[in-house]
């Protein structure tokens, strides 16, 4: 009776001085602390080393993980379960560079595998919340972006809509039906050379129960 007494004071010791350490520590090391716990789950490293990629190889694509990566999209959190996305998804090399020369900050298409362009389905838009399709198409694109990093792939995000011009280009290239508006582009291919995600981390952005 006594040992487990001692073993279980043991345990709790430990998991305190671990505990108090992740809270206390306001740094950049914190991440790696915790993406070393054996018990946080890989999401977690994911999370930490997705990185805009905009190099990529000439490895095509699977459908299968463009399907599956469209499938990451659509478990995005949404506004009153809407879910007002569409997803568009491009393979052909025509389409790829058409686009490339279209959007200004979207040259890394003519390199690219593949496309998802995440579009916002405005006949599904809630009159008590019409920008909610904004949010929740992002959050959809970051899941997209999530996903591409955890099967080994690379990809960025290249915004389309609140540009006009941008997203309107791309409807009138795609006929794209009135009520479709594009929200992002999001570039896709296996990574070319090494891309380091950028740390983040600024405990200055960041208060605790009060504002000071
Ligand atoms: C709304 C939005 C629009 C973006 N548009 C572009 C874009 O048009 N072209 C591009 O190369 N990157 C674009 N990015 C990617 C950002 O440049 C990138 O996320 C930022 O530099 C941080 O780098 P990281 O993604 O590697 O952490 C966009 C990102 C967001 C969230």
């Amino acid at each position: 009776m006594r040992i487990f007494f001692l073993l279980g004071c043991i345990a709790f010791s430990f998991s305190f001085v671990l505990t108090s350490c992740n809270c206390k520590t306001h740094d950049g090391q914190i991440t790696e602390a915790i993406i070393a716990e054996e018990t946080i789950p890989d999401a977690m490293s994911v999370i930490f080393s997705r990185k805009s990629v905009r190099q990529y190889t000439e490895e095509k694509i699977s459908n299968d993980q463009l399907e599956l990566l469209v499938k990451a999209g659509m478990a995005a959190p949404t506004a009153r379960n809407l879910q007002p996305w569409t997803f568009l998804i491009i393979t052909e090399e025509v389409l790829l560079k058409e686009m490339a020369d279209m959007l200004p900050f979207g040259k890394m298409l003519s390199q690219a595998a593949a496309a998802i362009i995440v579009c916002g389905d405005l006949s599904k838009v809630d009159v008590s919340g019409p920008e909610y399709w904004v949010q929740d198409c992002s959050a959809a694109t970051q899941n997209i972006l999530l996903a591409t990093e955890a099967l080994g792939l690379g990809g960025v995000w290249i915004g389309a809509y609140p540009s006009m011009e941008r997203a309107n280009s791309l409807k009138t290239f795609y006929n794209l039906p009135e009520h479709i508006m594009p929200l992002s582009v999001i570039s896709l291919g296996y990574p070319k050379g090494e891309h380091v995600p950028k740390d983040k981390w600024d405990a200055n952005k960041v208060f605790w129960n009060k504002w000071e």
